[in-house]
C-alpha cells in the first residue's frame, strides 16, 4: 500500500499499476475514449491535408515526443531482477534492523549496472559493476548501493564530479563511450593517487566479470550498526556468490562485445527464466565503535582502504535469491530510485566524506531524472507498508490527500502520531559524540598513504592474474595519446611493485621509473619470467 489514494469522486483506486494503463478489451485514448481506428490520421478527404483536429493523432505522437527520461549521470546501463531476501537471525547482536531476523523473508530488488557507459553501451566493457539492493522490509525500505569492487577511488564526494568527467568520453569527441582507456581517465587517477587502489583492481579480472551472477558485492563504506539495547558496532557489507566469483579473460570480452553487447543482461534473464536462480549470501564484517573508528591502523571513514578478510572475517547474515525478471524494463529498471539514505532502525551511515556527498546526491539527481519529488510513489518505489508522511503535491503527484492540515502536531486533523510518546523509529539512532573541531578543508592524516593495499593486493595475485593486469594497463594506457600521462602512471605503477611497472613500461617502450615511495614488503614480488615459468602452456 503506498499513500491513500481516491479518486475525486470518493472511489478507492487500484494499486494494480497495470490496470492505469491495459484495462478493458477496447483500444482507447488516455481519456478511455473507445477508438476505431488507430493507422490512419484524420484527413479532409483520402488525398487531403491531415486536420489538426484529430485529437487522437496529436496525443499518440505527443506522448511519444515524451517517451524518453534521461539516462541516470552514471550507472545508466544496467539489468535487474526481482527476488527475496531470508535472514539467519545471525546479527541480532549487532543490528536490530527486523528483516535481519532469523526466517525473516523480504522481497528485494536488485540493480546491476556499469558505471561509465550510456545506456545503449555494451555490457562486457573493462569497468566496476554496480550492485544495488532494495529491500521492501516491514520497516520500510532499505537499500544497499554497493559495487563489486570494495573500495572507490575518491576519499571525499566533493570530487565525485570530477573523477566522472575524466571517466566519461572526451567532451570534444565524444570517445571513447564506454571504456576507461583514454586519456583523462589516466589523467585523474595519476594526479589523484587514492584512485591507485580501485584502479588496480579495474585493470584486474574484476574489471570484466563473467556474469552479474558471478561478482561479488559490497557496500564499501563503513556502516554504523545498532543492536536493540542501543549498542553500536562499525560493519562492512559483503555480497558473496554462491556460483563463485568468475570473469572473462579479455579477448573472450572483446568478442562477446561484438557478438552480443547484451551479454550480462541476457544471461540474468535467461538464468531466472530457467529457474536456474542466482543467490549471493549477505556477510558482515563488524569491528568495535571506537572513538577512533580504526582497525589494526586500517581508518575504517577511508573507503579507498579494505580491511583484509584475515583480520575480520566475513559472518554470514543472510541470502538473497533473484528469482523473477522484470516484466516492463522501464517501470522497473529504469525507474528505479536507490538512496544510501534509504535506512531503517538498526543501520545507521557514519561520517566517511564519501557518504555524506552521496546522502545529498542520489535524491538531488533522481529528483531531475524522474521528473519532480513524486517517485517514490511509482510502483517499484512503493515501499512496502503504509506511508503517512507530510510531503505534498509537486509535479506528478498521484495521492489524493485528505485532510487540512499537513503538519504535526496540529489541532485540525486528530493527528499527532509524534507527540503520543513515541520514541521508536529511524533517523534516531544511537547518540554519537562528534569530537569538538574547529572547520577543515583538508584530509586527515590517515588518509594519505596510497599506495600498501594496492600493493598487498598485487602481492596476493596469483601468476596469471598477475599477467593480466600488466596486459590490461598497457593495453589501457596505449591508448592515450599524452605521453605525460603514461609517464606519470609508470611513477604510480613504481609506487606498487617494481615488476609492475617495468613490464608495462616496456609495452609501452617507456624507461621504468623508480618508486618514490618505501615499499612495504609483505613477500617477496618475483620477475614476471620466474612467474612465467610457473604458468603451463605459457
Ligand atoms: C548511481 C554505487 C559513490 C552519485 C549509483 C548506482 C550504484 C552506485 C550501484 C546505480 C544505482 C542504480 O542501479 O540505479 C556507488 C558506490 C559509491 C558511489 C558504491 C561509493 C562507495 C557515489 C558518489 C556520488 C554518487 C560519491 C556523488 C557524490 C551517484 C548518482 C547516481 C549513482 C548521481 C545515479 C542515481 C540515479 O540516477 O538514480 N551509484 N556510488 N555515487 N551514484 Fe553512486
Amino acid at each position: 500500500t503506498g499513500p491513500a489514494e481516491v479518486s475525486p469522486t470518493g472511489q478507492e483506486l487500484s494499486g494494480d499499476p497495470a490496470e492505469a494503463a491495459q484495462a478493458g478489451a477496447h483500444l482507447t485514448t488516455a481519456q478511455g475514449t473507445r477508438l476505431y481506428d488507430t493507422d490512419h490520421s484524420l484527413k479532409a478527404g483520402e488525398r487531403g491535408p491531415v486536420l489538426l483536429q484529430d485529437h487522437h493523432l496529436r496525443e499518440k505522437i505527443t506522448h511519444f515526443d515524451h517517451e524518453r527520461i534521461p539516462e541516470r549521470v552514471v550507472h545508466a546501463r544496467g539489468a535487474a531482477a526481482h527476488g527475496v531476501f531470508v535472514g539467519y537471525g545471525t546479527a541480532g547482536d549487532v543490528s536490530r534492523a527486523a528483516f535481519l531476523a532469523e526466517g525473516v523473508a523480504t522481497p528485494v530488488f536488485t540493480r546491476f549496472s556499469t558505471v561509465l557507459g550510456s545506456r545503449g553501451s555494451a555490457d562486457t566493457v573493462r569497468d566496476t559493476r554496480g550492485f544495488a539492493v532494495k529491500f521492501y522490509t516491514d520497516e520500510g525500505v532499505f537499500d544497499l548501493v554497493g559495487n563489486n569492487i570494495p573500495v572507490f577511488f575518491i576519499q571525499d564526494a566533493i570530487k565525485f564530479p570530477d573523477i566522472i568527467h575524466a571517466g566519461k568520453p572526451h567532451p570534444d569527441r565524444e570517445i571513447p563511450q564506454a571504456q576507461s582507456a583514454h586519456d583523462t581517465f589516466w589523467d585523474f587517477v595519476s594526479l589523484h593517487t587514492e584512485a591507485t587502489h580501485h584502479t588496480l583492481w579495474n585493470m584486474s579480472d574484476r574489471g570484466i566479470p563473467r556474469s552479474y551472477r558471478m561478482m561479488e558485492g559490497f557496500g564499501v563504506h563503513t556502516f554504523r550498526l545498532v543492536n536493540a539495547a542501543g549498542a553500536t558496532t562499525l560493519a562492512k557489507f559483503h555480497w558473496k556468490p554462491k556460483l563463485g566469483v568468475h570473469s572473462l579473460l579479455w579477448e573472450e570480452a572483446q568478442v562477446i562485445n561484438g557478438v552480443d553487447p547484451d551479454f550480462h543482461r541476457r544471461d540474468l534473464a535467461d538464468a531466472i527464466e530457467a529457474g536456474a536462480h542466482p543467490q549471493w549470501e549477505l556477510g558482515l564484517q563488524t569491528f568495535p565503535d571506537t572513538e577512533d573508528q580504526m582497525f589494526e591502523g586500517i581508518d575504517l571513514l577511508d573507503s579507498t582502504k579494505i580491511v583484509p578478510e584475515e583480520l575480520a572475517p566475513v559472518q554470514p547474515v543472510g541470502v538473497l535469491t533473484l528469482n523473477a525478471n522484470v516484466s516492463n524494463y522501464f517501470a522497473e529498471t529504469e525507474q528505479v530510485a536507490f538512496h544510501v539514505g534509504h535506512l531503517v532502525p538498526g543501520i545507521d551511515v557514519t561520517d566517511d566524506p564519501l557518504v555524506a556527498g552521496r546522502l545529498h546526491s542520489y535524491l538531488d539527481t533522481q529528483i531531475s531524472r524522474l521528473g519532480g519529488p513524486n517517485f517514490a510513489q511509482l510502483p517499484i518505489n512503493r515501499p512496502h507498508v503504509p506511508v503517512n508522511d507530510m510531503l505534498r503535491d509537486g509535479r506528478h503527484q498521484s495521492a489524493v490527500h485528505r485532510g487540512v492540515a499537513p503538519y504535526r502536531p496540529n489541532s485540525l486533523d486528530g493527528g499527532c502520531p509524534f507527540l503520543a510518546g513515541a520514541t521508536e523509529g529511524a533517523f534516531v539512532e544511537a547518540p554519537v559524540t562528534v569530537p569538538e573541531a574547529s572547520k577543515v578543508r583538508r584530509a586527515p592524516a590517515s588518509y594519505d598513504d596510497h599506495f600498501s593495499q594496492p600493493r598487498l593486493f598485487w602481492l596476493s595475485m596469483t601468476p596469471v592474474e598477475r599477467e593480466h593486469i600488466i596486459s590490461a594497463y598497457t593495453f589501457e594506457l596505449s591508448k592515450c595519446y599524452e605521453q605525460a600521462v603514461k609517464e606519470r602512471t609508470l611513477r604510480v605503477l613504481a609506487n606498487i611493485d617494481p615488476v609492475l611497472c617495468q613490464e608495462v613500461a616496456t609495452g609501452l617502450g617507456l624507461p621504468a621509473p623508480e618508486a618514490t615511495v618505501e615499499l612495504g614488503t609483505p613477500a617477496p614480488s618475483p620477475a614476471l619470467s620466474q612467474l612465467r615459468g610457473t604458468w603451463p602452456g605459457d
